[in-house]
């Protein structure tokens, strides 16, 4: 299975990791990339928005396709459905998505609060394609109430591959600080490979998160977006070696030829507003970057966008 031997793997993050950012995040050193969360249900019903969130380059293999959902059938079709049409290496079912619009129908975290449910669909989702199923789950819905070794244990036995633990509470949202602790009770219950996911922003934290917890491989989101650099120093680290210094250039140079892969993939009304998010992050920490910044937020074409990130390279030289 590809998650054993410390593997960096890039979070699925909505909005964020479409495919031009996980070829970037790969040629970086991520070895393992997740799509963003693919509703099942707009599968189904042949959304085509929703069917591009699945579409992916061969050089991002291995893939997997993350799916969120509460009806174990039209996850199981949607499965069938994506394996059909994109062939992904894995099919990752989301139990830990938080925010409302998707708990509210008992999808994401909201599994955490009905387990025989959770379990039907990792069970039908795991029948329903010839590739491996992994889940990615919360600690709880509530702070201190932890599911996640029952829930891991339960993904095992109903034919999980792989548990991806992200341990908050649902409640917890992004706030407050992930406990690893829990991705170490996780790892001692189950013999598939456990994915430890939560705070990772620099070489010695995914270090230290594979050394004190055990787990297998590490995920990483957040400090990704804006930094895809954070693999090659994670991969470096775990050789003993000094990963890549990010120089003010080498960050400018990556925002803009992000601007123009993303303006090739999506043209350029989607981009200029799309990589707004993108390019404020990459600059993140340069000096006169926060004097531009609202430049950025006010270009109109990816053209401003390229002209504005010169300027910041001008003033942090
Ligand atoms: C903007 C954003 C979007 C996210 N979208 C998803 C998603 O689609 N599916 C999912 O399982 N988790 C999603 N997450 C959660 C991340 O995958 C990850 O579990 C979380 O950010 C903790 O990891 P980190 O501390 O390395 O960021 C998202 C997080 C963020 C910040």
């Amino acid at each position: 299975m590809f998650f054993s031997d410390k593997k960096l793997v890039l979070a699925p993050m909505a909005g964020v990791t479409d495919t031009v950012f996980r070829r970037i995040c790969k040629e970086q050193g991520a070895d393992i990339v997740v799509s963003e969360m693919v509703s099942a249900e707009g599968l189904i019903y042949c959304s085509e928005v929703t069917e591009k969130l699945m579409l992916f380059d061969v050089s991002e293999r291995p893939i997997g396709i993350q799916l969120f959902g509460s009806d174990p059938d039209h996850m199981a079709r949607a499965a069938k459905l994506t394996y059909d049409k994109v062939r992904p290496d894995f099919i990752d079912i989301n139990a830990g998505c938080p925010v409302a619009k998707v708990v509210k129908k008992n999808g994401g975290s909201g599994l955490l609060k009905n387990h025989d449910l959770f379990c039907r669909i990792v069970g039908k989702v795991a029948e329903s394609v010839p590739v491996p199923v992994t889940v990615k789950i919360r600690s709880g819905w509530r702070m201190n109430e932890w599911v996640d070794v029952q829930f891991a244990a339960s993904a095992w036995q109903c034919g999980a591959a792989a548990v991806t633990l992200h341990p908050r509470s649902q409640s917890m949202g992004f706030s407050g600080h992930s406990f690893w602790e829990r991705i170490t009770e996780v790892k001692k219950a189950v013999p598939i490979p456990v994915i430890g996911n939560g705070d990772i922003v620099s070489s010695e934290d995914a270090l230290e998160m594979l050394r004190i917890t055990g787990c297998d491989s590490v995920m990483i989101g957040r400090e990704a977006f804006g930094n895809p650099w954070i693999f090659a120093q994670i991969k470096s680290a775990l050789k003993s070696e000094c990963g890549p210094i990010v120089t003010p250039e080498m960050k400018v140079d990556l925002a803009q030829e992000h601007v123009i892969r993303f303006k090739e993939m999506y043209g350029e009304r989607f981009a200029y507003r799309e990589m707004k998010r993108h390019v404020s992050r990459y600059i993140k920490g340069l000096s006169g970057a926060s004097a531009l910044r609202d430049r950025i937020f006010r270009a109109e074409s990816t053209d401003q966008l390229l002209t504005v990130l010169k300027q910041i390279l001008e003033m942090a030289r």
